[in-house]
């Protein structure tokens, strides 16, 4: 699940692999977006999902979203039978691999302001590397596939960015992975971080669900590749952000 579409590119992330699995995406278009809402009510809304993909039958839910599963994972994981999986932005690979250097975070207001997050920058001890940008309205703008205005919300940004030699930035933030060919765009030299892929081969492992590998050419038995079963349901009537989230989904190139 997620606040909208920006779990999408965590599922896209699953259906590189060829798994006996069945997923089932939400998106909480109707209440999207959520980081910069109050964390209680991130945590209601997480919940009303969470509820509705048990009903489904989900026998275990990723929140494909940094601000829910700062908001609501805790609490959630306490209140449901199943196993609740979450994201962390990816600040501890760019810690490792830039020892010493400051590190932007770009994230919504919820996820910077959680606890979650300083628990993890305390035990990184990268309290005073990691630079916070809070990025109120970003994730709206991928919602709304206005591409345009998120490049010109992020200008100044990387341009600041630059000025301070600050090369790693952590998308931590599922929707805004899929402005890296903008970010990368605008600051080629930028190092790009996300947690995409690290929760994907965790939930793979956790839930022992027998994947090959995205690059393996042969499937299980010699079923076909990418045999992942999905179904999007977005709690939206407008036709227009249904199609832009199946674009993203399905978009190979651009994003
Ligand atoms: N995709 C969500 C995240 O990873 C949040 C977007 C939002 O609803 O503000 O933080």
């Amino acid at each position: 699940m997620d606040s909208g579409t920006g779990g999408l590119s965590v599922l896209k992330e699953i259906l590189k692999y060829d798994a006996e699995l069945e997923v089932l995406y939400y998106g909480d278009l109707y209440n999207s977006p959520y980081g910069e809402k109050d964390a209680s009510v991130v945590l209601d809304l997480t919940r009303n999902v969470c509820l509705r993909l048990v009903e489904l039958g989900a026998r275990a839910i990723l929140l494909a979203c940094n601000t829910a599963t700062s908001a609501a994972a805790e609490t959630l994981r306490k209140e449901f039978a199943i196993p609740i999986f979450g994201m962390e932005p990816a600040i501890k690979p760019a810690v490792l691999k830039n020892p010493g250097a400051e590190i932007a975070l770009l994230a919504t207001p919820v996820t910077q302001k959680e606890e979650k997050l300083q628990r993890l920058k305390k035990e990184l001890n990268a309290e005073n590397s990691i630079l916070p940008i809070s990025c109120p309205g970003l994730a709206g703008l991928v919602d709304q596939g206005d591409f345009e205005k998120a490049e010109a919300y992020l200008f100044p940004i990387l341009e600041e960015l630059k000025r301070r030699n600050v090369k790693a930035i952590v998308l931590g933030c599922t929707h805004y992975v899929f402005l890296k060919h903008i970010v990368l765009k605008l600051y080629p030299q930028a190092e790009l971080f996300d947690g995409n892929a690290g929760t994907v081969r965790h939930l793979f492992r956790s839930l022992s669900v027998k994947v090959l590998p995205p690059d393996s050419d042969q499937g299980f038995d010699g079923r076909k590749k990418n045999s992942i079963h999905y179904q999007i349901e977005l709690n939206t009537d407008d036709e227009d952000r249904i199609r832009f989230a199946e674009r993203l989904l399905n978009d190979r190139e651009g994003f």
